[in-house]
């Protein structure tokens, strides 16, 4: 067997314990570091990793030459400053999503990555779940047959961040996604959304995509909602698929469902079809775990993963552009044509 990936995790509050979990278990890599600011924090931690080297200096990671990647899960405005960072210091590097916290700052990890020739991963985690991989692989075998519409519901009475609205929380999740399912970069997007609990920062966000073959995704995010809601729907020309993460034993449904093209038989009515409602079994195997998984292969292997820096740089895009409408009552904004998502 290779050598382990040696990995060191920054950030030990909430989300970071998860990933040193889960990379600990992984055969393939040795949890050399955990960092925080907060020495409380990594004393909560330590029993849990013995093995590990705990600090609350970061650079002690950077400066450790037998350390191959370094796990960002610190707040959002330090993610570009240390992935900076460690890519200077020839690491590889995962970060948290989003990205950064502009459009152009996530273009430039991008490009050092790739000038370092170093592997850059976004946790995109949805884009590794199990069931939306089931209804990639429906969108891309034609299965659905042409892609209409798409639409992501993340709504629930959860956490009130103070310092993120609930479109940089939660959007980069149903953002990615539709961006990995649909494969183009949408060239115009919009946002509506108020500010009820806090001023300024918006608890519920309806955000509209429109990518160039005209398919149209559109997001409804909130913490202000009375139902807990983590779906996707896809409507395609022949079928339909609802990706439903609060189910357990029915994560994706597939309707063969659909309009069937207008005939002269008919005169002006369009006649639907209404067929046969399926449910693929879909692994019950912890999304965060294959996300570890592939970062941890990806470096080994020195390839790109699905969630590059490049594909964390248009959610990025996505998300300032939107904010850009927010803030002119839901005007659309255009985004410049570039890369493919
Ligand atoms: N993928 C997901 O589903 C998911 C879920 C929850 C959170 N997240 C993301 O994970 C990240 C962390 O979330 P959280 O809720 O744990 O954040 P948090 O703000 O509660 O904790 C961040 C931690 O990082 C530490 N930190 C900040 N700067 C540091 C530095 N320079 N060196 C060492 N430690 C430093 C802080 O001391 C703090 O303990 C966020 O980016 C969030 O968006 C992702």
């Amino acid at each position: 067997m290779s050598t382990p990936i040696r990995v060191g995790v920054v950030g030990m509050n909430y989300w970071g314990p998860n990933l040193a979990r889960n990379l600990a278990r992984l055969a393939s890599c040795d949890l050399a570091w955990c960092c925080d600011l907060s020495e409380e924090l990594l004393a909560r931690h330590r029993s849990a990793h013995p093995g590990t080297a705990f600090t609350t200096r970061y650079d002690d990671l950077l400066e450790d030459d037998g350390l191959d990647a370094v796990v960002i899960a610190t707040s959002v405005p330090t993610h570009a400053p240390l992935a900076r960072a460690a890519l200077s210091a020839g690491k590889h590097a995962f970060v948290e999503k989003p990205l950064a916290l502009t459009g152009a700052e996530a273009r430039e990890l991008a490009a050092l990555a790739d000038e370092r020739e170093l592997v850059l991963m976004v946790d995109h985690l949805l884009v590794y779940h199990p069931g939306v991989q089931a209804m990639k692989a429906l969108v891309d075998g034609g299965a659905l047959g042409r892609i209409y519409y798409l639409y992501g519901n993340r709504v629930n009475l959860g956490i009130i961040r103070p310092d993120e609205n609930a479109l940089w929380s939660l959007g980069p999740h149903d953002i990615s996604v539709m961006l990995w399912l649909v494969g183009e970069r949408p060239t115009e997007v919009s946002a509506s959304g108020e500010s009820y609990v806090q001023p300024g920062v918006e608890d519920v966000v309806f955000g509209r995509m429109r990518f160039p073959s005209g398919v149209l995704g559109h997001l409804h995010l909130s913490w202000l909602d009375p139902h807990k809601m983590r779906r996707m729907t896809v409507i395609g020309s022949d079928k339909m698929v609802v990706f439903d993460d609060m189910e357990t034993e029915r994560k994706v449904t597939v309707y063969d469902k659909g309009p069937i093209p207008r005939t002269e038989t008919y005169g002006e009515y369009i006649q639907v079809r209404s067929g046969d409602i399926s449910i693929p079994k879909i692994p019950g195997t912890e999304p965060l775990r294959i996300v570890c998984e592939e970062f941890v292969s990806a470096v080994a292997e020195r390839r790109r993963p699905a969630a590059d820096g490049r594909a964390g740089a248009v959610v990025v895009e996505v998300l300032e552009a939107m904010s850009q409408s927010l803030r002119s009552a839901g005007s659309p904004v255009a985004l410049d044509a570039g890369a493919p998502a």
